[in-house]
């Protein structure tokens, strides 16, 4: 038998009281965290969304209450009604550690098994014991908050927008596959034998063809699905906050949307952050940090020692040079400390992840020595390790390439790895940045061609569009990522509006007229219907609440992710369908199907 709520009305939560509030008579509900045991006293947490209040038991207790009270095992389910008081021995580290409830009525709403483990310790639980019982895991405070504030943002995205002439409009999740870049999830048609939809991998073309019906303004939080590998800032279903604009240039873009990251930041946090951000070209972005999401909450940005080099003997760094490419480094301060032999050798393996060759070194200690000295003179050395700003007790760290990329990406890694493992990020801070003139095109090794580094929409500068077709390469687009604390927080771009630039856009890409006609035929029809000139950007909504709450990964503000393998371990998703299900969906060949009809 178990209680009811009759006669019993929740008069607040858990944590909504205080010492001002004692001797009032209220009622709490929630789940039994704690229960301490002392014979004639009795304690129990009580635990809802806001927080935790104590339940006392003690000598003034009927015996049968006392009776019922000692029945109570984690996670049962209680209503309390009670008078506030305050606590004999204060708890400092609860909020409403001064008071306790005296419990006049006790109602157990449910038993519950024991639990696989107690919801206080899950942050040291295995992942898929978590996410298979991921409703208790979502028990924890940390959790109740993060999904807390993932509503706010939402809410405070919603009125900002609202404010700013935004009009939410919901555009379907059954499409055409669009071209964002990533495999798309696809979904068979049951009535068009042999055909499917895609899970949008953003509301991309809907957006602008919003523009075109004369929306002006639009926003969404729109579900977003791409068949990628998870990572911590990664799932295959995520959330965008999703805009377009029309007649407007980028400088307007990036400013509502600074306006958005300050309201937001405001109303969340109650935190001021400094607009307008930063803007840095993607050349310069790859060159100083060998990357186009930068984290710039610390320095040690990357040097060009090319120059100091030249010539210097050592066949590595000559060859490099000889082949187009060039000699760069990163400065780890009090490197000669921090980094052992047998360390410097671990990092050499983590350059050659990203592609690079090998990592040369100089150590500036009470001798300087490095791992080419025997090619080089002395002299040269100090003047290395001047190029690469380094001083007495710093090590240097070289990667030579023939390809800049590499030399720059593989340095941009190791200059990430080197500031986490030795604590050089100023971890609270928020350091936003925007990335802009990102290149048009990017060459595909793989596919031998050029591909769109953004998607085929994104307006080239106007200095470009002479060179679409002659010097792809040195192309750049009117595009511009947001960057908060070395993560793409955001991005978007100024539209191609005028069908002719579309047509050699899509030309450049090595699209034949038919692909064009079949994938993308009814933009590049209503851009014959009079399109404005129009942009927008789309937001990483679980990002940015992720990067707010200074949270390691994306899975602590999403309710139900996916783990590594792509799969939901609670609900056991993806899983196996039944035959006929199959079958009307046409996914079954003639045998197959002769099987599932008997
Ligand atoms: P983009 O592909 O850059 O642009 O996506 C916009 C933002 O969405 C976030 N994001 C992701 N977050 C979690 N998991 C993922 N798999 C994932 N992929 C992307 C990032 C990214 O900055 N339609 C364009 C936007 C536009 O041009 O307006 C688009 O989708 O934070
Ligand atoms: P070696 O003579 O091959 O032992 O190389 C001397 C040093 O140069 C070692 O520390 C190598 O890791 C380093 N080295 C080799 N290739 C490269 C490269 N492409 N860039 C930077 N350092 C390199």
């Amino acid at each position: 038998m178990i209680d009811t709520m009759k006669g019993l009305t929740r008069t607040g939560y858990c944590a909504d009281f205080n010492e001002q509030q004692v001797g009032r008579e209220v009622v709490v509900c929630g789940w039994a965290a704690k229960r301490r045991d002392l014979g004639s006293l009795l304690f129990i947490d009580l635990r809802d969304r806001s927080g935790i209040i104590q339940l006392a038991f003690d000598d003034a207790t009927p015996h049968e209450m006392m009776k019922k009270a000692q029945s109570i095992r984690s996670e049962f389910v209680l209503a309390a009604k009670g008078i506030l008081r305050l606590r004999q021995t204060v708890n400092k580290k609860l909020p409403t550690g001064h008071i306790e409830l005296a419990v006049t009525d006790l109602r157990i709403l449910a038993r519950a098994d024991t639990p696989p483990f107690e919801v206080a310790d899950a942050a040291s639980v295995r992942e898929e014991m978590l996410f298979h019982y991921r409703y208790l895991d979502l028990r924890r405070p940390e959790m109740q908050y993060n999904l807390l504030m993932r509503h706010r943002i939402v809410k405070a995205a919603h009125d900002f927008y609202d404010r700013n002439g935004f009009i939410e409009i919901e555009t379907p999740d059954l499409i055409k596959s669009t071209p964002e870049g990533a495999r798309d999830y696809l979904v068979p048609s049951r009535l068009h034998k042999g055909k499917f939809y895609a899970l949008p991998q953003s509301p991309q073309l809907y957006k602008q063809i919003l523009m075109l019906s004369g929306f002006d303004r639009y926003m969404q939080i729109a579900r977003c699905f791409r068949d990628e590998d998870l990572r911590a800032d990664r799932q295959p279903e995520f959330t965008q906050i999703d805009l377009e604009m029309s007649f407007v240039d980028e400088d307007d873009i990036m400013n509502i949307n600074e306006h958005f990251m300050r309201y937001v930041f405001r109303e969340v946090l109650h935190q001021e952050i400094e607009t307008p951000f930063a803007r840095m070209k993607y050349d310069d972005a790859m060159e100083r940090y060998g990357s186009d999401k930068p984290d710039v909450r610390f320095a040690m940005e990357l040097k060009n020692i090319s120059e100091a080099v030249k010539d210097c003997g050592f066949g590595v760094f000559e060859n490099a040079l000889k082949d187009g490419g060039s000699v760069r480094a990163i400065t780890l301060e009090e490197g000669v400390d921090r980094l052992s032999r047998k360390a410097l050798d671990r990092l050499v393996t983590f350059v050659k992840d990203y592609g690079a060759k090998g990592l040369a070194w100089v150590k500036l200690g009470d001798k300087i020595s490095s791992s080419f000295s025997k090619f080089v003179s002395e002299e040269r050395l100090y003047s290395i390790s001047a190029a690469a700003d380094a001083k007495p007790g710093d090590t240097v760290l070289i990667v030579a390439d023939a390809k800049n990329s590499v030399t720059c990406t593989a340095l941009g890694a190791l200059r990430l790895h080197l500031a986490k493992e030795f604590n050089l990020i100023p971890e609270k801070q928020f350091a936003f940045l925007w990335i802009t003139d990102f290149p048009v095109f990017e060459y595909s090794e793989e596919e031998g061609r050029y591909m769109a580094m953004h998607h085929p929409f994104t307006a080239p500068t106007d200095e470009s569009l002479p060179k679409l077709e002659s010097d792809p390469g040195n192309c750049y687009a009117r595009a511009y990522d947001m960057v908060l604390n070395g993560t793409e927080v955001g991005g978007g771009s100024i539209r191609i509006n005028d069908p002719e630039i579309q047509n050699r856009m899509f030309r450049a890409l090595g699209l034949s007229e038919e692909t064009v006609k079949q994938r993308f035929g009814f933009l590049v029809d209503a851009f014959h219907y009079g399109a404005p000139p129009h942009g927008g950007m789309a937001y990483g909504l679980d990002r940015l609440v992720m990067l707010m709450l200074h949270l390691p990964s994306i899975k602590e503000v999403i309710a139900f992710p996916k783990v590594q393998n792509a799969s939901e371990p609670m609900s056991g998703s993806p899983d196996i369908v039944d035959k006929k299900q199959l079958r009307d969906l046409h996914l079954l060949n003639d045998a197959e199907k002769e099987m599932a009809d008997k």
